[in-house]
């Protein structure tokens, strides 16, 4: 049985060693904090507990769905080996969307019903994400762009790990991963009342590469 690699990627140490803080190769055993972190910073960054009843749902589509695609693309920030951010990727979006329509989604659509009455969710945005659920997701006639960033990805730390440079070494380990692969480039979308987050691209070498009413797609050339 494979174990799980605690040092293939550069690690930080706080100093005591029982509460060091590393980044790693997901592991499934990750999930369950997974979960925890992509609902604790889906409101534009911030903690969407309140918005959502099913703790789970969000989650379900925008973290968890990499573990299974493609684990070898998601990484994951540990603090005193417990997960505290993440990073996760798909090298090619078609091929991704492909099969969230035909595998992931399956079960979730029979499970969170179309119409969903509103009296069984907190928040307008929890009904959103399940009318999602049953959106294939498509490539759009607009994006041109596709080919020259094939990639995708979605990053998350918990608000105790923030500006402490894990986000910069967690971006710098994946695009290492798709360089390794030659994908060419990599995007992803983020809602404009994320400021703090397009200021962290931006940082990273992301451009704008189609503005949306919610918010930008950005991409980063890797070759
Ligand atoms: C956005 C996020 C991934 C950035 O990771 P981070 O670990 O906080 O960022 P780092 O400390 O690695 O910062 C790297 C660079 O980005 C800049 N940066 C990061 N967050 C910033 C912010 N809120 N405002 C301005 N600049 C910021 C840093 O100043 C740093 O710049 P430098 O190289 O000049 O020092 C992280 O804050 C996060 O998970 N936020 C909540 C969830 C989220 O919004 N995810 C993105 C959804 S699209």
């Amino acid at each position: 049985m494979e174990g799980v690699q605690e040092q293939s990627v550069p690690v930080f140490l706080s100093g005591d060693s029982s509460a060091h803080s590393s980044i790693r190769p997901a592991h499934g055993s990750d999930l369950p904090y997974i979960y925890d972190i992509c609902l604790k910073t889906a409101d534009a960054g911030a903690d969407a507990s309140r918005l959502f009843r099913d703790p789970l749902l969000i989650g379900q589509y925008y973290a968890a769905p990499y573990f299974f695609h493609d684990i070898s693309l998601c990484f994951v920030l540990t603090e005193a080996h417990i997960p505290a951010g993440y990073i996760v990727a798909a090298a090619d979006t078609r091929a991704f969307n492909e099969w969230m329509n035909r595998t992931w989604l399956a079960p979730l659509r029979l499970r969170y019903p179309l119409p969903y009455p509103q009296e069984r969710t907190n928040s307008p945005t929890e009904l959103q994400i399940i009318s999602l659920l049953h959106q294939p997701a498509e490539e759009e006639p607009n994006q041109t762009w596709l080919s020259a960033y094939p990639a995708h990805l979605h990053i998350d730390l918990l608000s105790t790990q923030q500006g402490k440079g894990y986000g910069r070494e967690l971006m710098k380990t994946l695009c290492a991963s798709l360089q390794e692969r030659n994908v060419p480039g990599v995007h992803l979308g983020v809602s404009k009342r994320n400021c703090g987050a397009v200021a962290f691209y931006k940082r990273m070498n992301f451009t704008v590469i189609q503005e949306e009413n919610w918010g930008f797609i950005l991409g980063k050339k890797l070759h």
